[in-house]
């Protein structure tokens, strides 16, 4: 239930949000315009009167901001702590100076209309805000607020995108140009209509009496602090319902009932995995739940597809959606015994930014056997040659090797181009392994007992990109289910005994056409349906394919 209404806060917060931007978005460019003409700017005006001013535009766009507001408030008496990332502090900040700023310029041109009939034209709005400095700088600041205020928000939403990185520079320009272009219009045409007579075509009736708008926007003020000094006071008064959570280091965390176990283990600053920000999809915050279990909501859909998609034990929930209603014991799964993400949550990178890439998992077989009896140092000349061979492969065709493991190797495709080239460039990469595996074993002939072999697996789909690990022990790294599928297709190459074992849904994002392999329909853990597979008993063959006919 409580999960269910934190996604229900969520939408209307997000919906909320992009109908107040649209309107934003018109009422900046309708400013921009005064760099073309006062008309222009007047005939935009009243196009937009058209739809803002109609009655389901005043509906949509006054419910907008209310929603928005109640929304914002709710969750702010909601947040066990008010420690957070700058960023999110701004954004709060501004949104709470906002109706503050705002109040004046809406009482003026829409709350004056509906009292007396007189509707302000955009030449009236430019001489008043031109003749008095102070309310043409709130105009100004109260611009930049809700802009900047906007764009965080809407960052926050997109930033986990996995196309947002790709138009990243074209949206920064696009924020950073329209305030500018719009204050640039108002500046211009204020200049313009304050030398021109005065231009009252709009004028329907007589402006309501001004001690009346005043004490209009006095009421305003006091509401709108009433309100945001209430909820500030009720976070102090302590609650009723009050759950206990504990730690497997016996540190505890006493919230109101209400508060996420993320919530809960930020609160008392305990390090706690989140690389998806507390949006249900990356399934790093996970906890084992020792004690407590019954009784707690269930699992809401978006927790239950991330569990499931992990194939997690029933007494695992995640703590970013986990309400707890009574008290509980937790034990977060990846943190247990490290000292993981004390401080990465709060790094950049460290948000996480979701991308769709493809993966290659690559093991030699049978390594440890084959060393047993040489001398260490031959041990890691052979390894480096073999790292030397699958790095130069990964990177000739376009991937980076995320990480060597033991005698592993862990490479991605597609960080920084589409899904369809990356693929072909995991299968090109996974033919050079196999060529530079017949020649490492032609190099090593006599020296071995018995020739090296690989086993590759590759999967392509969506992953969690972000910096995990420690202080200096850091890195880069990929995370999600699509590199466990690639781990377990590594593991099927084995079973198979083939050097690759190979997802169809990348191969059919490649085109290329798989003639002389076999197909199997493999059972994943945690998956309801069996997973197509390529098995390609030599992947040097493939490279000899390279020239066969794409498929159209
Ligand atoms: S923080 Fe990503 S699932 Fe909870």
């Amino acid at each position: 239930m409580t999960t269910d209404f934190a996604t229900l806060r969520k939408r209307l917060h997000i919906i909320s949000g992009t109908v107040m931007g649209l309107f934003i978005l018109g009422h900046f460019s309708n400013h921009a315009l005064g760099l073309v003409s006062v008309e222009a700017m007047e005939a935009m005006r009243r196009g937009l009167h058209v739809i803002w001013r109609s009655y389901l535009g005043t509906v949509l766009l006054y419910g907008a901001l209310l929603t928005h507001f109640c929304v914002a408030l709710e969750s702010l008496y909601r947040r066990r702590t008010l420690r957070m990332p700058w960023s999110e502090a701004i954004k709060i900040g501004l949104g709470l100076a906002l109706p503050f700023l705002l109040v004046g310029h809406v009482v003026g041109v829409r709350v004056e209309m509906a009292i007396s009939g007189y509707e302000v034209d955009y030449p009236d709005v430019l001489r008043g805000l031109w003749s008095d400095s102070f309310a043409s700088s709130r105009q100004s600041v109260a611009l930049v607020v809700a802009w900047v205020h906007g764009c965080l928000g809407f960052w926050f939403f997109l930033r986990g995108k996995s196309w947002f990185k790709q138009y990243a520079l074209l949206i920064y320009s696009f924020a950073l140009l329209l305030p500018i272009l719009s204050i640039l219009g108002f500046v211009s045409s204020a200049r313009l209509v304050v030398a021109m007579p005065p231009y009252d075509v709009l004028f329907v009736a007589p402006r309501a009496d001004a001690t009346l708008m005043g004490n209009i926007r006095s009421y305003f003020y006091f509401g709108f602090a009433t309100l945001i000094g209430g909820t500030f006071l009720l976070r102090a008064l302590p609650s009723k319902e009050r759950v206990r959570i504990t730690y497997p280091d016996g540190r505890v965390a006493t919230v109101n009932a209400g508060f996420s176990v993320l919530e809960a283990s930020r609160a008392i600053g305990m390090p706690h995995l989140s690389i998806c920000g507390g949006r249900g999809r990356c399934s790093t915050c996970r906890v084992r739940v020792t004690e407590g279990l019954e009784g707690q909501p269930h699992a809401g859909s978006k927790e239950r597809a991330t569990l499931e998609r992990i194939g997690a034990p029933f007494n695992v929930r995640l703590a970013c959606q986990l309400y707890p209603r009574s008290d509980l014991t937790v034990s977060p799964v990846l943190m247990a015994g490290h000292a993981i993400a004390k401080e990465a949550p709060l790094a950049t990178d460290a948000a996480g930014h979701e991308r769709k890439v493809a993966v290659l998992f690559c093991d030699l077989r049978d390594f440890t056997r084959l060393t047993e009896d040489r001398l260490p140092f031959d041990t890691v000349y052979l390894l480096n040659r073999y790292f030397d061979m699958v790095g130069s492969a990964v990177e000739k065709s376009g991937g980076v090797i995320d990480k060597f493991i033991g005698d592993g190797a862990l490479a991605i495709f597609g960080l920084e181009n589409r899904l369809d080239e990356a693929c072909a460039q995991a299968l090109r990469a996974s033919a050079l392994i196999g060529e530079g595996m017949v020649a490492l074993n032609r190099s090593f002939h006599g020296e071995l007992q018995q020739p090296l072999r690989i086993a590759m697996g590759m999967h392509a789909g969506s992953a969690i990109v972000g910096r995990i690990g420690y202080g200096p022990a850091s890195e880069l790294t990929v995370v999600g289910n699509t590199i466990n599928l690639a781990s377990r297709l590594e593991s099927v190459a084995k079973e198979f005994d083939a050097e690759l074992a190979v997802s169809a849904e990348l191969v059919d994002r490649t085109g290329r056409a798989m003639e002389g392999h076999a197909r199997h329909g493999i059972t994943i853990r945690g998956r309801a349906s069996l997973m197509e597979t390529w098995i390609v008993n030599k992947a040097a063959d493939l490279a000899a394919e390279d020239a066969s006919p794409a498929k159209s």
